[in-house]
């Protein structure tokens, strides 16, 4: 990113469309379902749209303002405004190194299943076992891992995001109405209505500390924050363009998505499972066990389910575009580096990095750090340990440093008021990073087996 004259939106539409489609990705569609079915449900939903409405929207707003009001790229951003939060902008810039190479790795599952059903297996897909037998065998999920981050160096390699946004933009709204369909579909199936009851009603008593930080991590990954992203995305923003209806129509769609994807798997799994332990709590492997067996029980199945994984390839691969954007040009930024020797070195390191995280179901499957499987302590490292921690520093920095007043003023600089500014200081300062502090010691407590909520 250039940090000189910068290049605007030219409407809240566009804004709000830019970073949407950043946002909305395989996190609404695959890691959320499988969180929300592993963590009880209605209750961890609940717990989501608390979180998303307090420590999320608070976030989203101090990123898009801080990018706003300084016009510099993450890895600047911080450091102009307070030399000594200049780690911010470089903690922020090891998170897409983590987290890019397994998001290719799930690109690649997805892509799996578009050859799947364009060649008509669809029937085959929907059989138990098939999907542990794709990601465990040794080669076919590498390769595909291989071609989808191929396909999106060679597009940042070739600065041709944009033709690529476009086309998703206009497949976007059709993975919406699709996504709708589907989530009718399947809740409505015999049976289906426990697993529905399940999924929107909230257990309370069943809140751990291990369940609120999953939905903690789940909602910086979703909404893309606690990685510099917005901040991005905000440098690019209008003066005079309206911040906070921005970030509540794009914490919307996110959050809508979301929730869709989710009544579209979890009453299935209940359907077809029978609601068991280990059905439910499947992982990072639940959309693609679950959803094939939905499709078979669809007349025209094979077609809307690989109409289904075609657009969700969209959604896929612009977000691995922008993830490996990201890389690519803070590497440009610190090291002067070329656009053509920042995308090479970028997709050589993620498909080595990304290797470890194909393999952990498979031939590497002994190799398991606090008893994950690769893919997901790569996502634990970077969701539930590093944003969490770059979130903190972010509020106790804007609560403590840079003032939330400062943070006001940027979102008033159109002229236009801001009527939560209590709600928004009382968050910055004390709600947010005193919530993910506690969030953060319960959970580790609870792992050590201090604490048994
Ligand atoms: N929010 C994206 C998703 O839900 C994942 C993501 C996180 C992302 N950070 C990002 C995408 C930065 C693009 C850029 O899938």
């Amino acid at each position: 990113m250039e940090s000189g004259k910068r290049a605007s939106f030219t409407s809240k539409f566009g804004f709000v469309m830019a970073a949407a489609s950043s946002a909305i990705g395989l996190g609404n569609l695959w890691r959320f379902p499988y969180l929300a079915a592993q963590y009880g449900g209605g209750t961890f939903l609940a717990v989501y749209i608390l979180l998303a409405t307090t420590f999320g929207y608070a976030l989203m707003i101090t990123e898009i303002a801080i990018g706003r009001k300084t016009g510099l790229s993450p890895m600047k951003a911080f450091s102009s405004l307070d030399k000594r939060f200049g780690f911010c902008g470089a903690l922020g810039a090891v998170v897409p190194i983590i987290i890019t190479p397994y998001y290719g790795v799930i690109g690649g599952w997805v892509v799996k299943y578009v050859a799947v059903y364009l060649t008509g297996q669809g029937a085959a897909a929907a059989g138990d076992g098939f999907f542990g037998g794709f990601i465990t065998s040794a080669w076919e999920p590498l390769f595909y891992f291989l071609l989808f981050d191929l396909f999106s160096g060679v597009v940042v390699f070739l600065g041709v995001e944009k033709g690529v946004e476009r086309a998703s933009k206009a497949m976007m709204p059709i993975l919406l109405l699709l996504t709708v369909f589907v989530a009718i579909f399947a809740a409505t199936r015999p049976g289906a209505w426990d697993g529905v009851v399940y999924y929107f009603k909230p257990d309370f008593s069943k809140v751990t500390g291990k369940a609120v930080l999953a939905a903690l991590g789940q909602l910086f990954y979703s909404l893309s924050l606690a990685m510099g992203v917005m901040i991005t995305y905000g440098s690019y923003m209008k003066k005079s363009d309206d911040m906070n209806g921005s970030v509540c129509q794009i914490e919307f769609y996110d959050t809508l998505v979301a929730v869709l994807a989710g009544l579209m798997i979890i009453p299935s799994v209940y359907v077809f499972s029978g609601g068991s332990e280990s059905a439910m709590s499947a992982g990072p492997g639940l959309m693609f066990i679950t959803l094939p067996k939905v499709f078979n029980a669809m007349t025209m199945g094979t077609l809307v389910g690989g109409a289904f994984f075609f657009l969700t390839f969209f959604a896929a691969i612009t977000s691995h575009i922008s993830l490996t954007e990201t890389i690519v040009s803070n590497l440009m930024d610190c090291f002067r580096w070329s656009r053509a020797k920042a995308s090479a070195v970028v997709v050589a390191f993620v498909m080595l990095m990304g290797v470890p995280s194909s393999l952990g179901f498979g031939l590497w499957s002994r190799c398991a750090p606090l008893g994950m499987d690769l893919l997901t302590f790569f996502d634990f490292v970077s969701n539930s340990v590093l944003m969490p921690i770059l979130g903190f520093a972010t509020c106790a920095f804007v609560g403590y440093v840079l003032t939330p007043q400062a943070v006001i003023e940027e979102i008033e600089a159109g002229g236009r008021p801001y009527a939560h500014k209590k709600f928004y200081a009382f968050l910055v300062k004390y709600v947010a990073p005193i919530g993910i502090v506690a969030i953060l010691i319960s959970s580790v407590a609870s792992g050590l087996g201090f604490l048994s909520f």
